[in-house]
């Protein structure tokens, strides 16, 4: 596993000087993770390092197939990284479902993990906005539906994928409760 300082280097490296928003979210991200990476169920190693890798994905030094969950996690595979994390990345915050409507194959290759340690990466994914500002996740979703419009290919992934993803905020916002962590986001 590689250490979280590793990771963002690393990240720095890819986003900062070409997607400077994506690298603020980035962060914001990783710090959201830190907090839940606290909490009893998660896996704290893996998490901190795929929040703030999880869109490295974007950058256009390492972009291939245009799909940034895939060319993220094929760019940690590359690299030796480890492959839980590249996993994570390749399957955060619904993806399997844009990669099924934009017909892109090679996500199947990478496990889609069903733990606690999983649907806190998409929490966090869902209550950063694009420049790390916090929001809850309807707001988050509301702001993507309103960036890309009615047709693109993302809004619609986000309409199937959206059960899901609301899923794993719950599931996290109850592990916070349970532990009295409190949400980051304004909802109750
Ligand atoms: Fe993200």
């Amino acid at each position: 596993m590689p250490s979280f300082a590793d990771a963002r280097a690393l990240a720095e490296l890819t986003l900062a000087d070409h997607l400077p928003a994506r690298w603020l979210h980035s962060q914001a991200v990783a710090r959201e993770a830190i907090r839940l990476a606290e909490l009893p169920e998660m896996d704290r190693e893996p998490l901190v390092v795929a929040a703030v890798l999880h869109d490295v994905g974007y950058s256009p030094v390492l972009a291939r197939t245009g799909f940034h969950p895939l060319d993220g996690a094929r760019f940690l595979a590359a690299r030796g990284y480890d492959r839980r994390v590249a996993a994570l990345l390749a399957h955060h915050s619904g993806a399997a479902v844009e990669a099924r409507l934009r017909e892109i194959t090679g996500l199947e290759r990478f496990d889609d993990e069903v733990s606690a340690t999983r649907d806190a990466l998409w929490y966090c994914d869902a209550v950063c906005g694009p420049t790390g500002e916090p929001m809850t996740p309807d707001e988050r979703w509301d702001d993507i539906r309103r960036r890309y419009g009615p047709d693109h290919v993302v809004t619609r992934s986000l309409d199937e994928a959206e059960p899901r993803l609301r899923d794993a905020v719950d599931r996290t916002r109850a592990r916070m409760a349970a532990a009295g962590v409190a949400t980051a986001d304004a909802a109750p």
